[in-house]
């Protein structure tokens, strides 16, 4: 009896002990995600769903440790991994395993017209923050070019909505592939860093919805956002990060966006506000610190114990909590928790290379005057090198996207990498611009110390330059203040540090002078009819020189095209042209309405130095006729494009759309399709374009909504906005 009463309690107990513990719902992978967070919610106190919804560290917000709920570490973005920096600093931190691949800024990934390409970047970008073990790279930046001398254009992705919205979705999907969650900025209407924490943009709803919001929308609607950071100014008379109507009611209820809205750091103004008009997760807002009434600063934070207070007394709801704590889960779950996600890694290989890539698809060929470029080697004996950005690394400065980056190939390494001893290649200096060298403690090794005077180092390189067989001039911007750079605007579009004295000296006493632009941004060439090549080269990164110098000596033919207009003089752009961009102001009219970059430039006639979408090529292409059919709701459009040339090479074929009488006026063209095509000599390749209904309306501010009018339209299809090569009408009936 007592042994099989033994032999019973024994087998009970296996059994319980066998019996898996249930898994909690929220913790189940293999659950919907939505019951998932409804299960966390149910579990979690008022204090703990406040805790999460402001951040903790500069960069990291708070999990839930009661329910292995774990942070959530951001990070910038948008061109690489930022270095680890100190808990409450913006300074890095020190760390001797953080250095990371810097990919080229993103004007370069617009200027390749490629998806492709913003898919790799995407994947290889995701992959770093990945290994880096972030939650949510701080990017990518959508913010429409207005004016050239917004110090933050290098970190968008030009003046065009349709082109921004294609070239940001690839990135996004690929990152997020990755289990770590994009944050596209600044949304919206951040166009100009000069008092961006003040300004209130004033936008007619037309240019809001047809071009300052479509990109978001294609980020948020194809390519599946995970989080979006408002902006730092207003609209509306509200700040941007806490505004009913773009985030409640505008991306929230109109696009369905499921995913968290995070402040832009130190973009929280008002915990009213911050509570109710769609802020989900705020960051950077400073407090009074330690002597603040909450004793710890982050718990200061409008969305922190000023939120509980209102919480407990009932002057805020806890559906609109509980709202909040649904989204930031979600992000959380998506990212932090799940275990689903690849390792990632940093530097390899594969990332260099992608660079390379990018940067090689990206640069732009502006202008080739008797093919002075590719420059060949065997019939070259002194190549002259001069100007400050040939020696200078460009990956620290410019604001948060400053990077450190475990290698950057200066423009002047790659170019001797590539000569070897086939020519000799000789520097000179030029100009002395900034000296900069050090961010947040990051430091460039690069002493750019030089006690010449102006006269000095131009003569010095005039001295080098008659018996050279070509000058490359390396200038443009760079990441200093009031260049390329966050927190301050340019003061002209004119280039800095005498460089047009420089380039007029140099063509003085040679014809053969290529300049070479290194910046984010549209810059003034009085000089233009001198020289016989412009090359932008953006700023590329860790592969900067080796890009570069694939384009110079042809080992990659130039296949970029401008992502933004290059006027003659500022007063040619729109919002200059009417006076209506302002540094000071607290009030900006957006008076040019939907007429940006092209569109303007179009209706009034002006002829840019370089029209967006040009760019030229080490072959030519011939376009064949334009043809048009209908094809179910909407139009397809299809043209032979060959490569007439002796090169392989890559062209963007760009479709642009005219509503040829509409009841309101609209731009000459815009738009509405491009296709980025490889050709080898002789090779003709057919490109159909399809037109969906939706591309043809415009925004009626009337009818707060999309008109579709009936009536004849022009596709035209070509190499640039201004170089068209065939056209073909269609009737929406
Ligand atoms: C910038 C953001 C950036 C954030 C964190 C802000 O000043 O505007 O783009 O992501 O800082 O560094």
């Amino acid at each position: 009896m007592k042994s099989l009463f033994s032999f019973v309690t024994v087998a009970l107990l296996t059994a319980s002990c066998c019996q898996a513990p249930e898994t909690a719902i929220y913790l189940d992978e293999s659950q919907p995600l939505e019951k998932r967070v409804e299960d966390a919610l149910s579990r979690m106190t008022l204090e703990e769903k406040v805790k999460i919804l402001h951040a903790q560290s500069k960069f990291s917000s708070a999990g839930v440790p009661r329910l292995g709920i774990p942070e959530l570490w951001t990070t910038d973005g948008p061109h690489g991994i930022r270095p680890e920096v100190l808990w409450d600093k913006w300074d890095q931190a020190g760390w001797t395993n953080d250095s990371i691949t810097a990919f080229p800024a993103l004007t370069c990934l617009a200027a390749t017209w490629s998806e492709e390409m913003s898919a790799l970047y995407g994947k290889s970008i995701g992959e770093e923050a990945r290994f880096r073990e972030k939650d949510i790279l701080l990017g990518p930046g959508v913010n429409i070019y207005r004016t050239p001398l917004c110090g933050r254009n290098f970190e968008y992705m030009g003046e065009d909505p349709y082109l921004a919205g294609k070239m940001c979705v690839p990135y996004i999907k690929e990152v997020q592939k990755n289990g770590v969650a994009v944050c596209v900025k600044h949304y919206a209407l951040n166009n100009q860093e000069a008092n961006r924490h003040h300004y209130d943009a004033v936008v007619d709803d037309r240019a809001l919805y047809e071009i300052y919001l479509p990109a978001f929308k294609a980020a948020v609607q194809e390519g599946k956002a995970w989080s979006i950071m408002g902006a730092y100014n207003l609209f509306e008379g509200t700040h941007l990060c806490h505004n009913d109507r773009t985030l409640n009611k505008i991306l929230k209820e109109e696009w369905g966006f499921d995913g968290a809205v995070i402040s832009d750091w130190g973009g929280v103004h008002n915990t009213e506000e911050a509570i109710t008009n769609g802020l989900d997760l705020e960051f950077g807002t400073g407090t009074n610190g330690l002597d603040s009434k909450y004793g710890q600063s982050y718990d200061a934070y409008n969305l922190a114990l000023p939120y509980q207070e209102r919480l407990k007394d009932g002057r805020a709801s806890m559906e609109t909590l509980d709202d909040k704590v649904r989204r930031v889960l979600r992000l959380n779950f998506r990212t932090a928790m799940n275990s689903n996600k690849p390792y990632g890694s940093i530097c390899s290989p594969e990332h260099y290379e992608a660079a390379r890539k990018i940067a090689g698809e990206g640069i732009v060929l502006l202008k080739n005057e008797d093919n002075i470029l590719p420059i060949d080697l065997e019939k070259t004996s002194k190549i002259l090198v001069v100007g400050e950005n040939a020696i200078k690394k460009m990956t620290v400065g410019g604001g948060s996207s400053s990077l450190k980056a475990q290698y950057e190939c200066t423009p002047i390494t790659g170019i001797r990498e590539a000569v070897g001893d086939k020519a000799e290649v000789v520097y000179q200096r030029g100009y002395v611009g900034d000296l900069l060298r050090t961010y947040n403690n990051v430091d460039t090794g690069i002493d750019l110390t030089d006690p010449r005077t102006e006269e000095q180092l131009i003569a010095d390189a005039v001295a080098e330059a008659s018996d050279a067989d070509i000058i490359l001039f390396f200038g443009g911007l760079n990441k200093s203040r009031g260049q390329d750079a966050e927190g301050c605007d340019r003061e002209s579009m004119a280039l800095p540090y005498a460089q047009d004295k420089v380039i007029e000296a140099l063509t003085a006493v040679n014809d053969n002078v290529v300049v070479l632009i290194v910046s984010g941004n549209a810059v003034e060439m009085p000089w233009i009819d001198k020289v016989d090549g412009v090359v932008e080269t953006w700023f590329l990164g860790t592969q900067t020189g080796h890009a570069i110098a694939d384009v110079l000596f042809g080992k990659v033919n130039p296949s970029g095209k401008l992502p933004f207009t290059f006027p003659v003089k500022l007063e040619d752009n729109g919002a200059h042209a009417l006076n209506a961009y302002h540094k000071d102001s607290l009030s900006v009219e957006y008076k040019e309405s939907i007429f940006v970059g092209y569109r303007w430039a179009e209706k009034h006639d002006i002829k840019p130095l370089f029209a967006f979408g040009h760019g030229l090529s080490y072959t030519t292409f011939e376009y064949g006729e334009a043809k048009c059919r209908k094809s179910g709701k909407g139009f397809k459009v299809s043209v032979d494009v060959t490569n007439t040339g002796a090169r392989e090479g890559k062209e963007i074929v760009q479709l642009y759309i005219s509503d040829n009488e509409s009841s309101l006026e609209r731009p000459v063209k815009e738009l509405k399709g491009f296709r980025k095509i490889a050709l080898a000599p002789g090779e003709t390749k057919k490109v159909t374009f399809e037109i969906e209904p939706d591309m043809l309306k415009f925004y009626d501010p009337a009818q707060s909504g999309w008109v579709l009018e009936k009536g004849t339209f022009t596709a035209h299809v070509g190499a640039a906005s201004d170089d068209i090569r065939t056209s073909a009408e269609f009737c929406v009936k």
